[in-house]
C-alpha cells in the first residue's frame, strides 16, 4: 500500500519552531520515524510546503499512487476550504494529525474545517501523532 504524507506551513521548521509547543525533533527525524514505522508494510512519499496550492497540487498529483493520506495541514487547518476540498475531491481516506492538543490551545486552533473530511484526527501526541497514523492506514488498508 502507499501512504501520502502531507506537512503543511512552518513545519520545516520543527525543532526549533516553539520546541515547547511542538517538541525538539527535527523535521527529517520525524520523517525518518515515519518511514522506519511503515517500512515493510507500507510506501510513503512525505512532502513539506508552505503554500496553500502547492499543498493542494500534492494532493491532486499523488491521489492516483496513494491509498492514504496523512496529513498535518497546520495553520491552514483552521480556516482553508480549499484544503478542504482538495481532500475531499482525492477521495482518500485521510488522517489529519497534529503534533499539538489543537483543543486545549487558543480559541481559533480548537476549530478544524478539515475534520469533517477525515476518518479520524490524531492530536497531541508529538511525532506519534503521525506514527499512530500510519498503523491506522496500515491496519485499515489490510481489512
Ligand atoms: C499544528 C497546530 C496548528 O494550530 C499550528 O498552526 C501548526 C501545527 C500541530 O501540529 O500541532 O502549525 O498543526
Amino acid at each position: 500500500m502507499n501512504i501520502l504524507v502531507i506537512h503543511g506551513p512552518n513545519l520545516k521548521t520543527l525543532g526549533k519552531r516553539e520546541p515547547a509547543i511542538y517538541g525538539k525533533g527535527a523535521l527529517r527525524q520525524l520523517n525518518a520515524a515515519i518511514r522506519k514505522r511503515a517500512a515493510g508494510k507500507a510506501k510513503v512519499r512525505i512532502f513539506q510546503s508552505n503554500c496553500e496550492g502547492r499543498l493542494i497540487d500534492l494532493i491532486e498529483e499523488n491521489a492516483s499512487w496513494a491509498d492514504w493520506l496523512i496529513i498535518n495541514p497546520a495553520a491552514y487547518t483552521h480556516y482553508s476550504y480549499a484544503i478542504r476540498d482538495a481532500i475531499s475531491a482525492s477521495g482518500l481516506p485521510a488522517v489529519e494529525v497534529h503534533l499539538s492538543d489543537i483543543s486545549r490551545r487558543e480559541p481559533f486552533r480548537r476549530v478544524s474545517v478539515i475534520k469533517a473530511v477525515c476518518v479520524k484526527q490524531l492530536k497531541g501526541f508529538g511525532f506519534d501523532s503521525y506514527l499512530r497514523a500510519v498503523d491506522l492506514a496500515v491496519q485499515k488498508n489490510a481489512n
